[in-house]
C-alpha cells in the first residue's frame, strides 16, 4: 500500500500540528510504502519572499527528521525536485471543470476574506491532485479542512481515466477524526492565527515563558479544582504517562495543587519529550550536507515513479 501526504513549508510547527499530524503519520512509517513531501510549490500561492520560502523549506525538513521522520521507511522530497509533478497538472487541468475548482471551500474562504485571488489558488487542487496521482497513491492522511480536496482528486482522477483508459489509482482519504484537538494557551484551538502556540522547537526558555502564560480560572491554590476544565491539565496529558496523568488529577481534586506548580510539572514533561528533538535538530542543522542529501536521493526515488506515471498519461492523452 502506498501512503502520500504532503505539507506546506509554513512557519514554525506548534505541539497542535505534532499531536494532530506529525504524530499519527510518523506512526504509520513502516506500515507501508511512505511518500512524504514539503509541498513547496503549493506554498508559492500565498509565500512572495525568495528567502523566507528557502528558509521555511529547510526548516520543515530539519523539524520533520528531528521528531523521527526515518529516511529508509519514508520517500522524503521536495515538490518542486520532482517537475513531472507540474506537467501533470497541466494535463488535469485540461480535463477539470471550472465549476469543480470554484466550489472549493478553501478557495471560497479566501475569497470571503477578500484576498485577491491568483490564478494558482484557483488551481491549487488540481496541483494536488498531480502530487497524490503522480505517486499513484492509495492512502492519503490528511486533517478535516483538505476532505474536499481529495474529493477533487478522486473527480479529476475519473474523469481522466473514462476519457483516455485508466490511468490511475483512486486514492482513498484518511481523515484523522479521532485525533483530539490541542488546545492553546487560551484554550481555544491552537492555532497560527490565534496566536496562541507553543512551538515545537522554540528555545526552552521560551517555552517556559508561554506554559507559564496558560490561562487558568483563579480557584485559590488549596481549593480542590476540576482537572477535565483546565488547560495546562489538557496539555500535561499530551506529554504524561497514563500514572503521571491519573496522579495530577487526583492532586487537583484533593486540593492543594497550584496552577504555578502544574504548569512546572507540565514543562518538565514537555522537555522530557522534547528537549532530545531538540538536541537532535540542532545536529541536523550542523551538517546541512546530510540532509540535503536525504532530500535529494528522496526526490530520485520519487522522479523515477513520478516519470512512470507521466508517461503513461502523456501516452494515454496523445503527446506520445
Ligand atoms: P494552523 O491552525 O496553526 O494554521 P494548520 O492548519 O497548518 O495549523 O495545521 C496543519 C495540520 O496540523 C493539520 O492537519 C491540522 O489538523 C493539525 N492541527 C493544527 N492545529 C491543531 C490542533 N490545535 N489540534 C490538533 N491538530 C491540529
Ligand atoms: N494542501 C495540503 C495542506 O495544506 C498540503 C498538500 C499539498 C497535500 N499537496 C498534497 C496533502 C497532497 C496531501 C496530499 O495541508
Amino acid at each position: 500500500m502506498r501512503i502520500l501526504t504532503g505539507i506546506q513549508p509554513s512557519g514554525q510547527l506548534h505541539i497542535g500540528n505534532y499531536f494532530g499530524s506529525m504524530k499519527p503519520m510518523l506512526e504509520r512509517q513502516g506500515q507501508g510504502e511512505m511518500f512524504w513531501f514539503i509541498a513547496n510549490y503549493h506554498a508559492l500561492t500565498t509565500v512572495h519572499d525568495a528567502e523566507a520560502l528557502r528558509r521555511q523549506t529547510w526548516d520543515v525538513a530539519l523539524d520533520f527528521l528531528a521528531c523521527g521522520l526515518d529516511p529508509v521507511k519514508t520517500i522524503f522530497y521536495r515538490q518542486s525536485d520532482v517537475p513531472q509533478v507540474q506537467e501533470l497538472a497541466w494535463l488535469l487541468s485540461c480535463v477539470t471543470p471550472l465549476g469543480l475548482l470554484e466550489r472549493c471551500h478553501s478557495y471560497k474562504d479566501k475569497l470571503a476574506k477578500g484576498i485577491a485571488p491568483s490564478h494558482a489558488l484557483l488551481a491549487y487542487p488540481v496541483l494536488m491532485a498531480a502530487d497524490i496521482l503522480i505517486m499513484q497513491s492509495d492512502l492519503v492522511p490528511v486533517g478535516k479542512d483538505q476532505k474536499q480536496h481529495l474529493e477533487v482528486t478522486r473527480d479529476i482522477a475519473i474523469k481522466f481515466n473514462n476519457l483516455f483508459g485508466e490511468t490511475f489509482k483512486l486514492p482513498e482519504p484518511a481523515i484523522a477524526e479521532s485525533v483530539a484537538v490541542v488546545p492553546g494557551l487560551d484554550g481555544q484551538k491552537m492555532s497560527k492565527s490565534y496566536g496562541n502556540t507553543i512551538e515545537l522547537f522554540a528555545p526552552a526558555s521560551q517555552v517556559k515563558k508561554k506554559i507559564m502564560s496558560i490561562v487558568t480560572d483563579s480557584t485559590p491554590l488549596e481549593e480542590p479544582k476540576n482537572p477535565d476544565t483546565c488547560n495546562v491539565y489538557a496539555l500535561y496529558k499530551l506529554f504524561a504517562t497514563p500514572e503521571q496523568q491519573a496522579d495530577m488529577a487526583a492532586r487537583y481534586r484533593a486540593g492543594g495543587l497550584g496552577y504555578g506548580t502544574a504548569k512546572k510539572e507540565l514543562l518538565a514533561a514537555f522537555e522530557a519529550v522534547f528537549a532530545p528533538l531538540r538536541e537532535k535538530r540542532a545536529a541536523l542543522a550542523a551538517h546541512p550536507d546530510d540532509v540535503e542529501d536525504i532530500l535529494r536521493e528522496g526526490a530520485r526515488k520519487a522522479v523515477a515513479v513520478a516519470d512512470q506515471t507521466l508517461h503513461a498519461a502523456r501516452r494515454a492523452i496523445g503527446l506520445e
